[in-house]
C-alpha cells in the first residue's frame, strides 16, 4: 500500500498549483490529502478554491503586522521562544553588509506573522508544508520550527526559473526579459537563503521568437503542475534524499532513490 501523506500549503494567489496538488490526490496519483491553506493574503482566489471543497483556510495579515511594527515597534509582541542573534546568525536573505536595522525588521515582523502562522498550523497534524504561490519570505524561526522534528527538509516550494538563475518574485518575466532561450520551474527544499535551498527537480522548455511573456507563463505553469505533483509524490515514497557532495564546504544536494 502507498503511504497516505498529509500537507498543508501557503498561497498568495491564484493556486492553480494548489488547485493540481489536490486534483493528484483525487486521481490517486499520489496518496494523500490537502488538510489546510493558509495564505497571508485574504483576496486570495485559492483559499475560495480550497474553502468550496471543504479545505480549512486561515490568514495571517502580513501587511497589518508590518504596518503595525513600523508604527508601534516598542509594543510588538514577538514570541516568547524568538531568538534574534539566532535567527541573524542564520538567515541568509540578506548579506552581512547589509544594514543591521534592515535584518532586524525582517527577522522580527516575521516572527511576529510566522508566529500567527504556526498557531493556526498547530491544530493539525502534517507531513510537508507545500509553498504554492506564496510570495513572503520565510524566517530561520518558521523554518527551524518545521523542519526540527525531522531529518529531512519539511518545507517545498515551486519557483518560476530555473534556479539558481532569476530568484525572487518575477521567475518568468526575469527570465523572459533577459533574453534566455530555455526558460523552467524548479521545486526545491526550503533553506535560509531565498529560493537557495536543495534543488529536487526540474523542467525546462524553449523560448521560441513567436512566444510572449504571458506564453512563457502559460507553458511553464503547465509544467510546474506536473512537476510539483511528482515531487511530492516522491516525498510520499521517502524517495527524496540529502547528500553531502564530496567536500565538507559543497552544498547539500538532493538525490531520488
Ligand atoms: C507560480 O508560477 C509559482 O511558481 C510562483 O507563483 C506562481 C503561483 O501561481 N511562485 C513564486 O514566484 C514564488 N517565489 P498559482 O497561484 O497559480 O499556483
Amino acid at each position: 500500500m502507498k503511504p497516505f501523506i498529509r500537507i498543508g500549503a501557503l498561497i498568495s494567489g491564484t493556486g492553480t498549483n494548489l488547485q493540481a496538488i489536490i486534483d493528484s490526490f483525487n486521481s490517486g496519483k499520489i496518496q494523500g490529502k490537502v488538510i489546510f491553506v493558509g495564505s497571508d493574503n485574504a483576496q486570495a482566489k485559492g483559499l475560495t478554491r480550497a474553502e468550496t471543497i471543504g479545505i480549512p483556510t486561515f490568514v495571517v495579515d502580513y501587511n497589518r503586522i508590518i504596518q503595525e511594527y513600523k508604527n508601534y515597534s516598542e509594543q510588538a509582541q514577538l514570541p516568547n521562544d524568538f531568538v534574534l542573534e539566532d535567527a541573524f546568525a542564520k538567515q541568509s536573505i540578506y548579506p552581512k553588509s547589509t544594514p543591521r536595522e534592515k535584518i532586524e525588521f525582517f527577522l522580527k515582523t516575521r516572527a511576529i506573522a510566522e508566529c500567527n502562522l504556526l498557531k493556526h498550523m498547530n491544530s493539525y497534524s502534517y507531513d510537508l508544508i507545500v509553498l504554492a504561490g506564496f510570495m513572503r519570505k520565510l524566517s530561520p524561526y518558521f523554518i527551524d520550527h518545521i523542519n526540527s522534528a525531522s531529518a529531512i527538509p519539511r518545507i517545498m516550494n515551486i519557483h518560476p526559473a530555473l534556479l539558481p538563475a532569476f530568484p525572487g518574485t518575477d521567475g518568468y518575466g526575469d527570465t523572459y526579459r533577459y533574453g534566455c532561450k530555455i526558460a523552467g520551474c524548479t521545486v526545491h527544499f526550503v533553506d535560509y537563503g531565498e529560493d537557495s535551498g536543495p534543488i529536487i527537480a526540474q523542467r525546462a522548455f524553449p523560448i521560441l521568437e513567436t512566444d510572449t511573456l504571458d506564453s512563457v507563463k502559460t507553458k511553464g505553469l503547465q509544467l510546474e503542475w506536473e512537476l510539483y505533483a511528482e515531487c511530492i509524490r516522491l516525498f510520499s515514497e521517502n524517495r527524496i534524499q540529502l547528500v553531502q557532495k564530496t567536500h565538507e564546504k559543497d552544498r547539500k544536494s538532493v538525490i531520488i532513490i
